[in-house]
């Protein structure tokens, strides 16, 4: 059984979802930042990428119950790697990108508003793709008179409850319940652990208050250590993503990168596709590690370690990055005939 666990790299997360139901929000809350406020009107535009460290999520979920007769929860992956999206209709292509690369999505819905058109869509980006995902049903604090307190297991909170904040959360729960089922998801709270392949799970969070986010993230960690440890096992056969191609001060253009397996050290020969599909073949110069659980786009201090194994986000800088590609991922030459080979495959793309 304890097999491979020591061998589990953080798995990847994308948060979807229609625009404004509080996806840069639940992060904010997570990493204690206030990315959301420094957003022009509020509205994401780029990918994100956080890398939120075991002991952070220790933190964060120690207040969750584990069910009767159930051990206490233990995590056995070294962090999260969360990946956060617009929602706006205008960006689609980065909704696309997110809902491939990662291992598990988390889409928010807004309890108040349901099922909206960017929900849908991101259910058949989803689906399309077979990616699994938990619905985060965000905004509880809305219902009338909710009490919150984001030290209590969620379960309990909910017990607290007046009798008609209650009421409320059930015809709102079984409202989205019934618009989700439309778009063919059966869904289930995510206490009543019922079968992850028939059912998607729900956990009711406030972005705002943190209610119910211990519970989200430890249903996060929960799936990807027990439904899908093989997916999560890392791999030293390299699989890198360019999020975004963007100037950082200092450095020139750079790349935001998502290292899911393999590793990436200063000096690799990287070949990745250009634009007018001339390859660029470049050596990494240095690699830039946001402090842990901060925002990557975001600018920030960073670590600049020698090398670095997946899975994380961080920022390349080399020369000639210009052309380079978003959504495009890369690979490392060993020596001057791979070069020649990885030009023709990523120019095939
Ligand atoms: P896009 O990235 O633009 O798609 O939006 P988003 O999904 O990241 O939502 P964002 O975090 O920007 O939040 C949108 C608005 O909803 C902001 O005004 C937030 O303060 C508010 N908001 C987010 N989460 C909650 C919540 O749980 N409760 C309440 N009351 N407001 C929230
Ligand atoms: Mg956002
Ligand atoms: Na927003």
């Amino acid at each position: 059984e304890n097999r491979s666990l020591d061998h589990l790299r953080a798995p990847v997360i994308c948060v979807l979802g229609h625009v404004d139901t509080g996806k840069t929000k639940l992060l904010d809350k997570l990493r204690c930042t206030n990315v959301q406020k420094s957003e022009a009107g509020g509205i994401t535009q780029q990918i994100g990428a956080t890398n939120v460290p075991i002991d952070v999520l220790r933190e964060l979920t120690k207040i969750v119950r584990p069910p009767k007769g159930s051990q206490p929860f233990k995590i056995k992956i070294p962090g999260l790697l969360i990946m956060d999206t617009p929602g706006h209709e205008h960006f689609r292509l980065m909704r696309s990108r997110g809902s491939s690369l990662c291992d598990l999505a988390i889409l928010v819905v807004d309890i108040m508003h349901g099922v909206e058109p960017q929900t849908v869509e991101s259910i058949k980006l989803l689906q399309d793709r077979g990616t699994p995902f938990i619905v985060a049903l965000n905004k509880i604090d809305r219902l009338f008179e909710w009490q919150s307190n984001p030290q209590k297991d969620f379960w309990d909170l909910l017990k607290m409850q007046k009798d008609h904040t209650k009421v409320e959360f059930e015809q709102r729960l079984s409202s989205a319940k019934l618009q989700l089922s439309e778009q063919g998801l059966n869904t289930k709270m995510y206490y009543e652990y019922s079968d992850p392949k028939e059912y998607s799970w729900i956990v009711p969070t406030s972005a705002i208050t943190g209610d119910g986010i211990a519970n989200l993230i430890a249903t996060v960690v929960k799936y990807n250590q027990e439904i899908q440890p093989e997916k999560i096992t890392f791999s030293e056969e390299l699989e890198a993503t360019v999020l975004e191609v963007k100037q950082t001060i200092g450095h020139g253009i750079t790349i935001d990168v998502i290292l899911k397996n393999g590793s990436l050290k200063i000096g690799d020969t990287i070949v990745l596709p250009g634009s007018k599909g001339r390859p660029i073949v470049t050596q990494i110069r240095a690699l830039l590690l946001p402090k842990p659980n901060r925002e990557l786009r975001i600018k920030t201090e960073y670590a600049e370690p020698k090398n670095i194994k997946g899975c994380q986000g961080v920022k390349i800088v080399a020369k000639g990055l210009k052309s380079a590609i978003s959504g495009s991922s890369f690979l490392v030459a060993r020596c001057q005939n791979e070069i020649e080979i990885l030009k023709d495959l990523s120019q095939e793309k």
